[in-house]
């Protein structure tokens, strides 16, 4: 197999005042959150109910930080449309992941960009309160870059963005009607089966998921293989 995967990180602060100026210190804090995640060495997961634990999966993947660029710049509120990516490009994206760190606007936390899109615009855009230890409470623990980077990885919402028979193309993920909030209480039940409210992927608190599945594992380790969307990484 391919083994354990490193990607290098290159993250773009962008700024308009100080506290959107996240320290090195924090931008280290959201890599160990990305690596413990992905290699299932986070210290909740042992809060995954029987039920899924036998398919909470080591992604196998890991991150470096590769460089961090800060740019002032007097625009308050980026949007989701890629102005940032814009105003500062991405730096080398078929080896690189980037990730700009800025304030988005409008309640959101963060988009990402599946594989297979513009190299322009190719990363993760997350809010710069989502890092852990920012003001985005009940999602300032960094996972907010744990499910970007899982779409970016290929991964969809768990419930597959639409109803039941929606799919998220990943077996083993029981299928949803919609995305889980806050933190539900287990077991929650929609389309006769338990939903996987605890996995990364889906809408709940950032200290209410910790898994990825085997599944979904899979599923993103096949963009790095031959002729993969990934590959280049
Ligand atoms: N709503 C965003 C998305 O769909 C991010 C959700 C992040 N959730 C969290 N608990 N941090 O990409
Ligand atoms: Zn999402
Ligand atoms: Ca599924």
């Amino acid at each position: 197999g391919l083994g354990v995967i490193n990607i290098p990180v290159y993250f773009h602060v962008v700024y308009s005042n100080a506290e959107e100026n996240v320290s090195d210190a924090q931008i280290t804090a959201q890599m160990s959150v990305l690596n413990e995640d992905f290699r299932k060495a986070n210290n909740d997961i042992n809060k995954v109910p029987a039920e899924f634990s036998g398919i909470a999966a080591d992604s196998e993947i890991t991150f470096t930080n590769a460089g961090t660029f800060r740019h002032s710049n007097s625009t308050g509120e980026w949007g989701t449309r890629d102005a940032v990516k814009s105003a500062y490009p991405p730096i080398t994206p078929s080896t690189h992941l980037n990730i700009w760190v800025c304030n988005i606007g409008g309640g959101i936390l963060g988009y990402a960009q599946f594989p297979g899109g513009s190299s322009s615009t190719d990363g993760v855009v997350l809010l710069y309160s989502s890092l852990p230890g920012g003001s985005a409470a009940p999602y300032n623990e960094g996972r907010t870059a744990t499910h970007e980077v899982g779409h970016y990885l290929n991964l969809r919402h768990i419930w597959g963005d639409g109803r039941c028979r929606q799919d998220d193309f990943v077996a083993d993920t029981p299928s949803s009607d919609g995305p889980n909030y806050g933190c539900p209480s287990f077991p929650t039940v929609n389309c006769k089966s338990t939903d996987m409210t605890m996995n990364y992927m889906d809408y709940t608190n950032d200290d209410c998921m910790y898994m990825f599945s085997e599944g979904q594992k899979s599923r993103m380790r096949a963009i790095f293989a031959s002729g993969g969307a990934r590959e280049s990484l």
